[in-house]
């Protein structure tokens, strides 16, 4: 009996707690609708919902040495297609963009600190999702094998046990250390000082995604050409902003400012102006 009470009891107090907690949800849900309804009247305050650009600025870290997505311009500045999308993002969103240029393996971990997002030509992964959030994709991408020209260098297995050049901190890099069976891997904090040993002999081939391998070799027509990465097996890629994790209105104001650009033409535009020219 005095069990079966204190059964009840618990139970009771069980349903108390449930109902307590139901109210702080509800009233954490009427001051997120607040937010959402002030934030779709005007895009000035759905970009000022987030903490990271209440300032009025968006600082965006890009490592620039990834033609034609980010690399530093004639005039010094980081330039691209990615670095054109994020200012036109910014543009919609009404911040200021500010471009800063690092290490790519350093992005990440600046993400929330010295820079609020990330744009470079960077693959959405599992593993980074455990520190970042990524925006809706913008790009697909394939990684590429650069070789010597004439290679004998055709399938997966030819890749086994080779010397492999590639960027710090990429996929390009994952794969050749946990795909490749018994490769030598050397990695570089700019993807062409890895080409240029590909050109001097110091490594057998670069891994590197599809566009920079086509710029890159097509600086040394003579010496090396860039092989499709799907003939060795390599899986699509998707490009996408990274953001700190868990700042909805940041992501939404991306969101809907990427959906924007795609919507009235102005990203096609920057694809044909920036790759596909
Ligand atoms: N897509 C590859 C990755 O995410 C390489 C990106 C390199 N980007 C750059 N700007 N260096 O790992």
């Amino acid at each position: 009996m005095k069990k079966l009470l204190a059964m009840v009891l618990t139970g009771a107090m069980t349903l108390s707690l449930l109902a307590g907690c139901g109210g702080a949800k509800e009233a954490a849900d009427a001051s997120a609708n607040t937010a959402s309804d002030s934030a779709s009247s005007s895009s000035d305050s759905a970009a000022s919902a987030s903490a990271a650009i209440a300032d009025g600025v968006l600082t965006v870290g890009t490592n620039a040495e990834f033609p034609p997505f980010e690399y530093v311009g004639d005039d010094g500045q980081p330039d691209g297609f990615d670095i054109a999308l994020i200012k036109a993002i910014g543009e919609k969103m009404g911040v200021k963009v500010e471009v800063q240029n690092m290490e790519f393996d350093s992005l990440i971990a600046s993400i929330g600190n010295k820079i609020d997002v990330a744009i470079a030509g960077m693959t959405v992964t599992d593993e980074r999702k455990l520190s970042v959030d990524f925006s809706d994709s913008y790009y697909d991408a394939l990684q590429y094998v650069v070789v010597p020209k004439g290679s004998d260098i055709k399938t997966a297995d030819d890749l086994k046990g080779r010397k492999i050049g590639v960027q710090l901190g990429t996929t390009g890099m994952f794969i050749a250390e946990d795909e490749i069976e018994n490769s030598d891997v050397s990695s570089y904090n700019k993807a062409v000082d890895a080409v240029n040993d590909l050109v001097n002999g110091k490594v057998d081939l670069v891994i590197i995604d599809k566009n920079p391998a086509l710029v890159f070799a097509g600086k040394y027509p003579d010496d090396v050409e860039a092989l499709d990465g799907s003939q060795f097996g390599f899986g699509v890629e998707n490009y996408a902003i990274a953001l700190p994790k868990g700042d909805a209105d940041l992501l939404g104001a991306i969101n809907s400012a990427l959906g924007e650009l795609k919507k009235d033409g102005t990203f096609d535009r920057l694809v044909s102006e920036y790759i596909e020219n």
